[in-house]
């Protein structure tokens, strides 16, 4: 593990009514589970540092947690300064079991927003319901369209046109909720599973930190 105590706690999306308007106190924390690559999660570290987030919303990246120690992208994450830490769920007995440690690990951020960046676990719905409002997923498919598994090689074999990415507030329901972004590209003649994910994979670069600063501002 190599993490590192958030300098601020984190904070609600709402803010205090001021004389001079909003005046939000506490600085918002953003935490970024990954099991991979993590290149959504690092598109967003990059619009954050890109876009001052911490000068105009007082938000921050405060960690990246992985269940996977060997996750390329916990490499990015220490590179940018931030705190990481890693959670094995093969190290727990349940779900419940991990999903618990895993809140607790969290909660140590104190995160106003917990992302969801190719976290390829399923989450209770006790872990759900902790951080209902605050928490956001990217799905490779234009949802409701082709909620779970191999998106793109579905969408293949349905015959789109059209495929896609969607961001989406996370409910108890998998791969549902409210939708906060989507992005189209088309399907070419020629696509594998391969090429339509590298495909959509570009557009979820945009979109996902597009609809985190939506959801900050
Ligand atoms: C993305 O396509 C995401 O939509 C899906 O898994 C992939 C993760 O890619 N859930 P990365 O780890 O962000 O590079």
């Amino acid at each position: 593990m190599h993490a590192k105590p958030a300098p601020v706690l984190g904070a609600t999306n709402q803010g205090l009514q001021g004389g001079a308007g909003i005046i939000r106190e506490l600085m918002k924390n953003i935490v970024i589970l990954i099991s991979g690559s993590g290149s959504n999660m690092a598109a967003i570290v990059r619009a954050a540092e890109q876009e001052r987030w911490a000068d105009r919303w007082d938000a921050q990246v405060a960690a990246v947690i992985s269940n996977r120690a060997d996750a390329a992208g916990l490499v990015f994450a220490r590179e940018h300064g931030i705190a990481t830490a890693v959670l094995d769920h093969k190290a727990f007995a349940s779900r419940e079991a991990f999903d618990e440690a895993l809140m607790a690990q969290i909660d140590q951020f104190s995160p106003g927003l917990l992302v969801l960046a190719g976290f390829m676990r399923i989450l209770t719905p006790g872990f759900v319901a902790h951080y209902a409002g605050r928490l956001l997923n990217i799905h490779p498919s234009l949802l409701p369209a082709f909620p779970g598994l191999n998106t793109h090689q579905r969408a293949i074999d349905a015959g789109c046109k059209f495929a896609g990415a969607t961001v989406h507030q996370v409910t108890a329901d998998l791969d549902h909720g409210p939708i906060l972004d989507q992005a189209v590209v088309p399907v070419l003649a020629s696509d594998t599973a391969v090429t339509l994910a590298a495909r959509v994979l570009t557009q979820e670069h945009l979109i996902y930190p597009r609809a985190v600063a939506k959801f900050l501002a």
